[in-house]
């Protein structure tokens, strides 16, 4: 059975693309077989892929659109995958609901700052009425600043959405990745094998 992680966020810059291409290409050097399906018209998450070259180790497709989204995500879910990732836009459009609403699991990545987590409270509770579970990975977290640990913490309690324990620190190694193959089994990318492997065991769970 295929399942599906949407990667969302209702601002740019909060490491969804980075988040996704993680994922695929730690689950991808596990073995798993995995597609990811790019609705952002800015087609990052594509382009990294296709820049990074065979060795990633997924396939990635652009679906710019709401009915393509859905038609890819129809059309591959009997396919021979594992996993389908499917890297969103930012906003508050109608292609996020789409991914949400299709997902086993819906991902969201951010920052530790005030203003980031509460766009991310009004992203959980719009997402409500679709009923898929959300989880919360903390990203890009500046690890010399107390606030990840603490908001890590605090979050915990969150009603609504799971917060990954697994928290990515903001890494050059990281961030010099962009467009390139990432060394995934290296160290600078321990917590992002570690997501890997925490999300794994969620879906294992909710099959
Ligand atoms: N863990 C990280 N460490 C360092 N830089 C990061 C990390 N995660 C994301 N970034 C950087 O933050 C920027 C925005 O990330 P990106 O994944 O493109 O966000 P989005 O897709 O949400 O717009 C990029 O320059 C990316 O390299
Ligand atoms: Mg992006």
């Amino acid at each position: 059975m295929t399942q599906v992680i949407s990667v969302l966020g209702t601002k740019g810059g909060t490491s969804k693309t980075t988040t996704t291409i993680m994922l695929a290409t730690a689950l991808a050097s596990k073995g798993k077989r995995v597609l990811v399906l790019d609705s952002d018209l800015q087609r990052d998450a594509l382009e990294w892929a296709e820049r990074a070259g065979k060795e990633i180790g997924f396939t990635a497709k652009a679906t710019p659109t709401t009915q393509t989204l859905n038609t890819a995500l129809a059309r591959n879910s009997s396919a021979d995958l594992d996993y389908i990732i499917v890297d969103t836009p930012p906003g508050s459009n109608s292609i996020i609901n789409a991914a949400a609403t299709s997902s086993d699991l819906a991902l969201i990545p951010t920052g530790v700052s005030d203003g980031e987590i509460r766009q991310v409270q009004k992203l959980i509770d719009s997402l409500a009425g679709s009923g898929t579970p959300i989880a919360i990975v903390l990203s890009n977290v500046d690890k010399r600043v107390k606030d990840g640990r603490i908001l890590h913490e605090s979050l915990q309690a969150h009603e609504r959405a799971a917060v990954a324990d697994a928290l990515i620190p903001m890494r050059n190694a990281i961030r010099k990745s962009y467009f390139k193959l990432p060394q995934i089994t290296t160290k600078p990318f321990a917590e992002c094998m570690e997501l890997a492997e925490e999300i794994e065991s969620a879906l294992a769970q909710m099959k």
